[in-house]
């Protein structure tokens, strides 16, 4: 049985004071539920008030990037390790808006997801289609470059704690959603090809997040679907009231 994954992508919103006072609304509200796992992913700087005030709850903290060396001279850049350090379990890797503006490419992807294998931080790893993509039929071929070029040489024990997020960029910040069928039918492809790459047990057992303009509204029809496991949440991740119907609404 897969555990169903709520995630909140904050991007670059929320200073250590709103983040404290987010968390500490979350905890108040669904801290001790264990249906569903909760993760929340503020800015760096965020990181260590978010960690203090999810204290005693079952929500899990992640970072939204990491860089793939362990320490250096890398002016800017933080750490797996240093994650870690900071109380943080999870962290975000790939996401489209890295991507298009920052340059990211799946052999970035690939450095930065085993970087944090070996520090033992879980994996979002973001993959997805643009809409150019999508109107010329290209979905399933981006998918598939995306997830194989992401998860290049890694092995069956590796993957025992990734998790991927398909989020097709259309639907991202956009208000615009998959269908639940069309995000159905994309997962369905992912886990056939885990299957091909690893194996049909590390297939079953990988869970997918669908992520764009998820809402509490459109969380049942979405997270009832048999292969979407969860959802990566934007916008709708940024106030405790739709952050907790979401994870309320989670099937
Ligand atoms: P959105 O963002 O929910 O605001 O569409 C999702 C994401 O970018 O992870």
């Amino acid at each position: 049985m897969r555990k169903k994954i709520i995630a909140g992508n904050w991007k670059m919103y929320k200073n250590p004071a709103e983040a404290l006072a987010l968390v500490a609304g979350l905890k108040k509200e669904i801290g001790a539920q264990s249906a569903v796992e909760v993760v929340v992913c503020p800015p760096f700087v965020d990181l260590a008030a978010a960690v203090q005030a999810a204290a005693g709850s079952t929500i899990a903290l992640g970072a939204q990037n990491l860089f793939w060396e362990t320490e250096g001279a890398f002016t800017g850049e933080i750490s797996g390790a240093m994650i870690k350090a900071s109380g943080a379990t999870y962290v975000i890797i790939g996401h489209s808006e890295r991507r298009q503006y920052f340059g990211e490419t799946n052999a970035t992807v690939n450095k930065r997801l085993k970087a944090a294998l070996a520090c033992g931080l879980n994996p979002i790893v973001c993959v997805g289609e643009n809409l150019a993509e999508r109107e010329a039929g290209k979905t399933f071929d981006v998918v598939k470059d995306h997830v194989t070029g992401s998860l290049a040489g890694l092995t069956k024990e590796d993957m025992k704690t990734v998790v991927i997020a398909y989020e097709p960029v259309w639907a991202i910040g956009t208000g615009k959603t998959a269908t639940s069928a069309q995000a159905q039918e994309v997962h369905k492809f992912i886990r056939d090809l885990l299957a091909k790459l690893f194996d049909q047990a590390t297939a079953e057992a990988t869970r997918l997040q669908y992520g764009g303009s998820v809402k509490p509204e459109n969380t049942a029809e979405l997270t009832a679907q048999p292969d979407i496991d969860g959802a990566l949440v934007g916008g709708a991740s940024l106030k405790v009231d739709s952050f907790s119907a979401i994870i309320r609404n989670t099937k």
